[in-house]
C-alpha cells in the first residue's frame, strides 16, 4: 500500500510520516521523502532550495527524474516486498510548486500521471501560510528556503485545496499534531480496513481510532 502526505511548508507532513509509520509498526512501513537525498537530481533540487531555484522547466525536469528514481529504488521495490510506503512529498508538490494555478496542475497531473505509481492514498495537509510559515521559522530558526516565500505558498496552498478524487483526503492540519492525526487515522480506517497491516495496528490501538476527529473529502 502507497501513501503520500502532501502540504505547504509547515503543515505537519514529516510529523504524520512518523507518527503513522510508528502506529503501523516499524517492520512493516517504509518511510521516504521528496526530493530525495540519494539521486543526482535530488541533491541538486536540495542545494537549489537554500542558494536559489533552477529554471522552471529545468526544475519540473529534476523533480521528474528525482521521482523516477526514487519509485524504481525504493517505492516500488518496498511495495514489492509487501511494505506499507509512506511519501513525505510526491506529485502533489510537483502540482503545487510548479504550477501556477490549479487549472494548469489538473493538466500537468494528466502529463505527470503515465509515468508515476499513483498513491492509494494521499493525504493533503491543508493549512493557512501564516501558520505554516510560523511554524517553520520557530523550527528552523528562520532560515527560509526558496520555496517558503509568502507568494509561492499561497499559490501552492490553493492548489493543494484544489486536489480531488477518490484517491485523495485531504485534512485540516492548521490545529493540532493529535487532531491531524485522528483525522489521518479515521480515512485509513474507513478506506483500508480490509489491509492486514491496518487492521493489525487498529486493533492494537483502539483507543486512538476512537478519536472522531473530521476529515473533508
Ligand atoms: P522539503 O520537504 O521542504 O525539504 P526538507 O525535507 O529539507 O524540509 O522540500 C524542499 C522543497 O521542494 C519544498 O519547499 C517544495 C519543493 N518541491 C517542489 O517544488 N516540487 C516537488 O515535486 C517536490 C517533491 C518538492
Amino acid at each position: 500500500m502507497f501513501i503520500a502526505i502532501d502540504g505547504i511548508d509547515g503543515a505537519g507532513k514529516t510529523t504524520l510520516g512518523k507518527r503513522l509509520a510508528e502506529m503501523l509498526g516499524a517492520n512493516d512501513v517504509v518511510l521516504t521523502k521528496e526530493p530525495t537525498d540519494n539521486s543526482k537530481w535530488g541533491q541538486r533540487l536540495r542545494k537549489a532550495a537554500v542558494e536559489g531555484r533552477l529554471p522552471p522547466d529545468q526544475e519540473l525536469e529534476y523533480f521528474r527524474q528525482d521521482r523516477q528514481h526514487h519509485i524504481c529504488n525504493t517505492i516500488s521495490p518496498a511495495l514489492e516486498k509487501g511494505k506499507i510506503v509512506i511519501s513525505d512529498r510526491y506529485v502533489d508538490s510537483t502540482l503545487a510548486f510548479q504550477a501556477q494555478n490549479p487549472n494548469e496542475a489538473n493538466k500537468l497531473f494528466e502529463n505527470l500521471v503515465g509515468e508515476i505509481l499513483v498513491p492509494d492514498v494521499t493525504f493533503i495537509l491543508l493549512c493557512p501560510v501564516e501558520i505554516g510559515l510560523d511554524r517553520v521559522r520557530k523550527r528552523d530558526n528562520d532560515n527560509l528556503t526558496q520555496f517558503e516565500k509568502v507568494d509561492v505558498l499561497n499559490r501552492a496552498e490553493k492548489i493543494y485545496a484544489s486536489r480531488k478524487g477518490e484517491n485523495y483526503a485531504l485534512i485540516d492540519a492548521s490545529i493540532s499534531v493529535e487532531e491531524t492525526l485522528g483525522q489521518a487515522i479515521n480515512v485509513l480506517k474507513i478506506k483500508f480496513s480490509s489491509n492486514e497491516i491496518i487492521k493489525r495496528a487498529i486493533s492494537r490501538c483502539d483507543d486512538v481510532f476512537a478519536n472522531e476527529a473530521r476529515a473533508i473529502y
